[in-house]
């Protein structure tokens, strides 16, 4: 079994500067995968490719089973909260989540947009201008139109990026709900904090590269290797 999101060996240059250099993911179905890397490490390139915005140079990536340019069925698999998303600042939440209910042709879509309205905390701001929103209420909302689809499998670029401790730890309560009702969560972060407390299972990134999976507990076993401890280092001055 493959897992429900695997990548091999996938490079991408931007000119001569190697973003991502023959990079291997597997993740489970019903992981909460974490991806940790510093700044520049390559993560929204990465993600960029598994969601199928970037095409990789060379190396393979399947999603459930599909190969990334079959892009209908992949498109009707994931979700994405990409590392930033601009709004219209006039357009109400609910006239946004049923713009995206209608692109992806869901039948009730009123009833849609109430119900993701509500798992993501905002039920009694739908009818507001989304430039009222504060920053944690745009990150939800965003997460909102992420889950239009009903994804089994969601990517999060820097989900927490400039939100106050309480966007950031009502963003995290949403996700786990979302992974113990059986979604695969793909969470990208510089933070190792962020991913230790939150994630089953975390794959270090740095330069392009693998630098080492496992669970928090496998990584920390890892540090005797110099490298991996220098890239911790660097995840923690923040
Ligand atoms: N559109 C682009 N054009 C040129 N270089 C890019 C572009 N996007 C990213 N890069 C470079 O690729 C490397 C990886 O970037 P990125 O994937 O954004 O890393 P991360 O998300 O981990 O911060 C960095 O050196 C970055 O400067
Ligand atoms: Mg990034």
């Amino acid at each position: 079994m493959a897992g429900v999101i695997s990548a091999r060996a996938i490079s991408k240059s931007y000119g001569d500067r190697k973003a991502v250099d023959g990079l291997d993911l597997a993740v489970e179905g019903g992981a909460f995968f974490g991806f940790l890397g510093p700044n520049g490490a390559g993560k929204t390139t990465t993600i960029r490719m598994l969601t199928g915005v970037l095409r990789p140079d060379s190396g393979t990536i399947t999603i459930d089973g599909h190969d990334s340019r079959d892009r209908q069925h992949i498109a009707s698999v994931i979700g994405v909260v990409p590392e930033s998303r601009g709004f219209y600042d006039w357009m109400s939440g609910e006239e946004y989540l049923d713009f995206f209910a209608a692109l992806y042709r869901i039948g009730d879509r009123a009833r849609a947009v109430r119900q993701l309205l509500a798992d993501v905390g905002l039920a009694d701001r739908g009818g507001t201008a989304i430039g009222t929103y504060s920053r944690g209420m745009k990150q939800r909302l965003g997460l909102a139109r992420a889950l239009v689809n009903s994804p089994r499998v969601l990517f999060l670029d820097e989900p927490t990026l400039g939100l106050d401790p309480q966007g950031q730890e009502d963003v995290q309560q949403l996700l786990k709900r979302l992974n113990e009702g059986g979604v695969t969560v793909f969470y990208s972060s510089h933070l190792l904090h962020e991913v230790a407390h939150l994630c089953s299972v975390i794959a270090v990134i740095n330069r392009g590269r693998l630098a080492a999976v496992g669970t928090l507990a496998e990584l920390q076993r890892q540090t005797d290797s110099e490298d991996l401890r220098d890239i911790f280092m660097a995840l923690t001055n923040d």
